[in-house]
């Protein structure tokens, strides 16, 4: 539970300045709301409802649900019956009741500086409802899936939101995934519709999009799955000839002088679109032609909202499902408080909406507070490693939002690049997507915030849908390193291996005891994954995944996963889905993938590879080998090691023993004990092969 009192030693605080318009001022505070929200969340969530626009009220019970899998089927429901449009939430409530129609939603700024443009919330509800008619036209229904596979545009957050105001279940695929696995989403979730761009530039890299989505569709067209229709925005390639087979020339622009800053805006060569005019269509050509009228289609709280891929354990991405209500009230909350928003913030999160970060704290929850956002289309070190600072400074950033891996990226290249900048708006920072190391802390709070700034550690998951564990920036006081406690509504408890609850200081498996109106609902179309890979292990408890510990002050800190999962710059990656794209070569027998740690990235991968009878490994091999998994996955997956083992260490019974083959990518001697394996000099072999540099 929440302890008495927590230390004033040897923990960072935020100023009293801070704390006094802060929502949740001092420990006490959340600790009173906490307990309430734990008693009974019927009423701690009924009130935070309240804020919201219900088309009809809920009737019957505010919360149901079942965590135990010897009870029955597995649920939580959060205000059932209950009838909403979450669109409706985040745009016309704040346009037409909160006066906010004139206010900024998003700051878009481009990969290339100086590319930038504006948008209010008035401009965007248009939008959203003008696309959301071109959906309707497409036949689009409520219920049916939409595939989306954009770059950092604004058009993204229209495309979502399009779906969500006519009862459509958005799918996202990060642009950086392949074609392969975009098939494998479309696929699973059998959407009817892709919306998807000509190209974009990640820093000077063109990534022609519109390639990898026409490569996807034929993937799933040889699989038996036709989706019928393409959206297609044209990003880079906007005002060139549409619908034409041949794609607009490759051309030059002249650099233009950016007003603002005053730097010079490359202007770079445009894709070639190939137009397939029996399935694509033109973004800009359907929408001109569309209403800016939409009435949203009212849905039950707990009709699906998104559908989400991530890794899972035995190689194929989980659909993790999100339901309307609760997913729209704990984005909300969560976001107001935990960067304790004010009107006049100008937060910026560097997520990509591709992942669930995106998703939560760029789309709905900002637009839940009505806040203004920045929403960025490039790179921390393009064109320099100042960028970050600089946009900060030209938005007056006050609360920033990003992850540890980036800011080990930038720590690299010492405090001068940030201190070129002032910095002087913010007031928060927060961080996400992995554990967060004391010394990257420490260069994040006394660099970046110049020890003015509270950093919130947010642990959550794509699963948890948003934050769980992390500090109130003017209640917590913060450790370096710890995520903190519980956010309201959540109940974690550390269990070991026998599912004992363990009390005090412990370290063990983190789980959660109850319900918050954030959590998956399902995994789609496979509610026996869902419960088994969640519930099963433990009865009555959500399973994390993550391993945890509790200081003797209470603290909860992430110790990592403890599954066959690695984490590599904030992603989740299975070890068995990049074992199955490298076995995939005919030249590799037997594949084991095991995570190395990285500086930067957190970890890296190391993959242990088996050739078949009469290969030889060679330097070629080895470049065919990642460029197949990028094929197969994308960048993210790009091993960072090859090794060639002749032989793997195995137990008697067949199964690698992966502890081995961790300690070797280290290059650590110490294997503790390895009586069970069937040939112990593979060991000796292995650490002779062993890659020294990636
Ligand atoms: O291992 C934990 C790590 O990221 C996992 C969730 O990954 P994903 O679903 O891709 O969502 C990432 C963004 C929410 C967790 O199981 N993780 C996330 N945040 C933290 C973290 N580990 C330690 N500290 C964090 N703050």
């Amino acid at each position: 539970m929440i302890p008495e009192t927590v230390p004033k030693e040897d923990v960072f605080l935020a100023s009293a300045e801070f704390c006094k318009t802060s929502h949740v001022s001092s420990f006490d505070k959340y600790k009173e709301l906490y307990m309430k929200s734990i008693e009974n969340p019927g009423e701690f969530w009924g009130g935070v409802a309240k804020d919201f626009f219900w088309k009809t009220k809920h009737c019957g019970d505010f919360l149901s649900y079942n965590f135990d899998v010897t009870k029955g089927e597995i649920f939580t429901k959060f205000m059932e019956g209950a009838t909403t449009n979450i669109c409706y939430n985040l745009l016309d409530r704040n346009v037409h009741e909160k006066n906010l129609g004139n206010k900024v939603a998003f700051f878009w700024e481009g990969n290339e500086p100086g590319d930038a443009l504006t948008i209010t919330y008035r401009e965007l509800l248009q939008k959203v409802c003008q696309f959301a008619n071109v959906l309707k036209t497409q036949g689009v229904k409520k219920g049916d899936r939409v595939s989306i596979y954009m770059p950092m545009v604004v058009e993204l957050v229209v495309a979502m939101l399009a779906c969500a105001r006519i009862g459509a279940v958005h799918s996202i695929v990060f642009a950086g995934f392949s074609a392969e696995s975009l098939c494998e989403r479309i696929m699973d979730s059998e959407c009817s519709l892709l919306i998807t761009a000509d190209g974009f530039y990640r820093g000077d890299k063109l990534i022609n999009l519109k390639l990898l989505a026409d490569d996807a569709l034929q993937k799933c067209k040889d699989k038996g799955f036709a989706v019928s229709r393409c959206i297609v925005l044209k990003h880079l390639s906007k005002g060139a000839e549409e619908g034409s087979q041949s794609p607009p020339a490759k051309r030059s622009c002249p650099d233009l002088q950016d007003n603002l800053t005053g730097r010079v805006k490359k202007r770079r060569p445009v894709p070639q679109v190939p137009w397939n005019p029996e399935v694509d269509q033109c973004w800009h050509t359907l929408v001109k032609g569309a209403s800016d009228q939409c009435e949203p289609e009212w849905c039950d709280s707990e009709d699906p909202l998104f559908i989400l891929y991530t890794s899972g354990s035995t190689g194929k991405p989980k659909g993790v499902l999100h339901t309307v209500s609760g997913y729209m009230l704990y984005t909300a909350t969560t976001f107001r408080l935990v960067f304790d928003y004010q009107p006049d913030d100008v937060y910026w999160c560097t997520a990509d909406i591709g992942w669930i970060t995106g998703h939560s704290y760029i789309t709905y929850g900002p637009l839940a507070n009505g806040a203004t956002s920045v929403l960025f289309e490039g790179l921390p070190t393009y064109p320099d490693v100042g960028r970050m600072w600089e946009i900060v400074d030209k938005y007056r950033v006050t609360k920033f939002y990003t992850a540890p891996t980036a800011i080990r990226l930038l720590m690299k290249y010492g405090s001068e690049p940030v201190k070129k900048h002032k910095r002087d708006s913010l007031k928060v920072l927060g961080t996400v997507g992995e554990p967060i190391n004391p010394e990257a802390w420490q260069w994040y709070y006394s660099v970046v915030g110049e020890k003015r700034c509270p950093i919130v550690d947010t642990f959550w998951q794509t699963e948890t849908g948003g934050h769980v564990l992390t500090p109130l920036p003017a209640a917590t006081p913060m450790k370096p390193g710890s995520a903190t406690f519980p956010f309201f509504g959540v109940l974690p408890a550390i269990l070991n291996e026998s599912g004992e609850e363990l009390e005090g200081p412990s370290e063990g498996y983190l789980v959660f005891k109850q319900p918050w109106p954030g959590i998956m609902r399902t995994v789609y179309g496979n509610q026996m994954r869902f419960e088994t890979t969640y519930f099963k292990k433990f009865p009555g408890y959500y399973v994390t995944g993550d391993g945890c510990k509790r200081d003797k002050d209470g603290y909860y800190w992430i110790t990592g996963r403890i599954d066959d999962m690695l984490n590599v710059s904030g992603h989740l990656l299975s070890t068995a889905e990049v074992e199955s794209a490298l076995v995939e070569h005919e030249c590799v027998a037997e594949a084991a993938v095991v995570g190395r740690p990285h500086p930067v990235k957190g970890e890296s991968l190391y993959c242990f590879v088996t050739l078949s009878e009469g290969v030889s490994f060679s330097g070629g091999l080895e470049s065919e080998l990642r460029n197949l998994v990028r094929e197969k996955i994308g960048a993210i997956a790009t091993p960072d090691y090859i090794q060639n083992a002749p032989g793997l260490p195995k137990t008697r019974s067949g199964k690698i023993m992966r502890r081995v083959l961790r300690k070797i990518a280290c290059g650590e001697r110490e294997l503790g004990d390895i009586s069970t394996l069937a040939d112990s000099s593979v060991v000796e072999q292995l650490f002779q092969n062993r890659c020294c540099t990636a």
